[in-house]
């Protein structure tokens, strides 16, 4: 797939990272039996005129959410999903015996102070430097400082390589680790996906595991016809965000066989909905060009 000619800018604090902080925040508000995720912490994130903007203008506040869910039929259903089953994926991961966990693109991802049992295990938090140096300064107003089991880790992934920095912080690579890519592949070159996937198998304990995301390749190449896979595609390189990378359809396997894991899971979107849509979730859409993969370093 040839790389991405579009102009990427990550000069300011991400803008898709703040989205989703956003998705997570207003799944959180409603009740307990009625949300796919909880993630109390997401409101730090946000830009306060936003929500005030709610609190003032409920009614068109709700206009400009429908008229986002029209162009991206489904989306934001499976990007709440995707915080759930990655959830449910590290919970489970404790409980088979992860020692570390390594958070790629990690944005404002909030799963070190939200999951009481990561305060035992340490967790690696990689992001470029203009997001990361934002979220520490949101860290410290909402909590009074950083936790001492997370650390930061500055990374372009498009500039240079983690692994060095990852060491350097005290990783080790002979612990069983959990590596989360959550909405990071896509935004990011082949190579850089590559890269990440070879640091992984050649540098992770017996055990360890990868989760992400991804999105077909013909959404990110522009062939795919689906109305909604131009919008996606579009809005992003309006955003600065350009989409970069995308797997052959119906290729998972082989491509993370190919790199030496083993035990891969595709996750589809009729997956995840049956999973989790349920009673007042059961007539909502999900977005069937947004896949969770998952696999194993043996
Ligand atoms: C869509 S956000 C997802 C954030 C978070 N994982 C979540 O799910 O809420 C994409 C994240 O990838 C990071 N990212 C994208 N390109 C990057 C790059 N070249 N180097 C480092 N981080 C990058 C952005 O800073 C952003 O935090």
């Amino acid at each position: 797939m040839p790389e991405s000619k579009v102009e990427v800018n990550r000069e300011n604090p991400s803008k898709m990272a703040e989205g989703m902080a956003m998705h997570r925040f207003g799944e959180s508000a409603k009740p307990e039996d009625e949300r796919i995720c909880y993630d109390p912490y997401a409101v730090h994130f946000i830009n306060p005129e936003y929500i005030e903007f709610g609190i003032k203008h409920p009614e068109e506040a709700k206009a400009r959410i429908e008229a986002m869910e029209k162009i991206f039929v489904g989306l934001s259903s499976s990007v709440v999903a995707r915080v759930r089953y990655f959830d449910d994926f590290t919970e489970k991961s404790i409980d088979d015996g992860t020692e570390q966990l390594v958070i790629l693109g990690a944005g404002y991802d909030t799963r070190a102070y939200r999951i009481e049992r990561l305060k035992n295990i340490k967790v690696f938090e990689v992001d470029h430097p203009n997001t990361q140096s934002f979220k520490i300064q949101k860290i410290k107003e909402a909590f009074g400082s950083v936790h001492d089991h997370v650390v930061y880790v500055p990374v372009d992934f498009e500039k240079e390589t983690f692994g060095q920095k990852l060491f350097e912080e005290g990783y080790t690579s002979s612990k069983k680790t959990l590596f989360i890519m959550e909405g990071l592949t896509m935004y990011i070159p082949p190579k850089a996906v590559a890269d990440t996937l070879k640091f992984i198998v050649g540098n992770s304990g017996k055990g360890s595991a990868v989760i992400f995301d991804y999105y077909p390749e013909s959404v990110v190449d522009g062939t795919c016809n689906l109305e909604i896979a131009k919008n996606i595609r579009n809005f992003l390189i309006q955003q600065g965000e350009p989409l970069q990378f995308g797997i052959k359809e119906d290729k998972i396997e082989d491509f993370l066989t190919e790199f030496g894991f083993s035990n891969v899971q595709n996750v589809t979107s009729e997956d995840y909905k049956k999973a989790y849509f349920h009673g007042v979730n059961e007539n909502r859409d999900v977005c069937e060009l947004l896949y969770f993969a998952h696999a194993v370093v043996e």
